[in-house]
């Protein structure tokens, strides 16, 4: 509560601010890689349980293969699930991006997922959890340029496994504890940081 609503009391358009702020955030757990036979479905999943286990947020799992996006202008693609990705990227406050390693960067799939929008993303949190051979490093320090462009602040905490640790024959997750505590590290500080830019927004 400020100093003025505390000398004056709250004013009707305090109140209203002060409940926009209480209300659970929206965070998004957003599946980076789109191939079939992929990694990011299990890894979303298990981000996602443990996320929930906070009881923080309503964490929901957002898969770009759904919305089915050509690449962004291409003559002929059908772009028909673009309104439904401004959508379901515009009502979260926060998120998490799970982010695979491909020659060194990002799929071109998110790239492109994020080259669509540009408001839906601005002034909100973010958080990243990788994988790769070497934790998918390389890609989460791409993503975290290319999050500065469209003003999402990522946070320092990020979550990195090891293809050859982390999953069973590169292929089924058996995360570390000591990964499952990095998530939840990493999401004391998405929240917070989501919490303070809906205040801006
Ligand atoms: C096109 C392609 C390029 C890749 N390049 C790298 C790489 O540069 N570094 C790395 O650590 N892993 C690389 N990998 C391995 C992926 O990180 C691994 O297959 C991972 O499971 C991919 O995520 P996904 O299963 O969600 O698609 C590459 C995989 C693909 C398909």
């Amino acid at each position: 509560m400020g100093i003025w609503t505390k000398l004056f009391g709250a004013s009707q358009e305090t109140k209203q601010e002060e409940e926009v702020i209480m209300e659970k955030l929206n965070i998004g757990i957003i599946l980076g890689s789109t191939r079939e036979g992929r990694l990011s479905p299990q890894v979303g999943q298990w981000v996602k349980e443990l996320a929930d286990q906070r009881g923080d947020a309503n964490y929901t799992i957002i898969d770009i293969a759904d919305y089915r996006l050509p690449l962004l202008g291409e003559s002929g693609g059908d772009a028909s699930g673009a309104a439904a990705w401004s959508e379901a990227v515009a009502k979260q406050d926060g998120f998490v991006f799970i982010v695979q390693e491909y020659n060194h960067s990002i799929t071109g799939a998110l790239k492109n997922a994020l080259d669509y929008l540009r408001v839906e993303w601005n002034n909100k949190a973010a958080g990243i959890v990788s994988y790769g051979s070497v934790g998918g490093a390389r890609a989460a320090e791409h993503l975290r340029g290319i999050l500065g462009e469209l003003l999402v602040a990522d946070v320092r905490v990020h979550p990195a496994l090891s293809l050859f640790t982390d999953f069973e024959n590169g292929a089924e997750l058996k995360a570390a504890p000591v990964q499952a505590e990095s998530v939840n590290q990493m999401l004391d500080q998405v929240i917070p940081w989501s919490t303070a830019l809906k205040t801006i927004r």
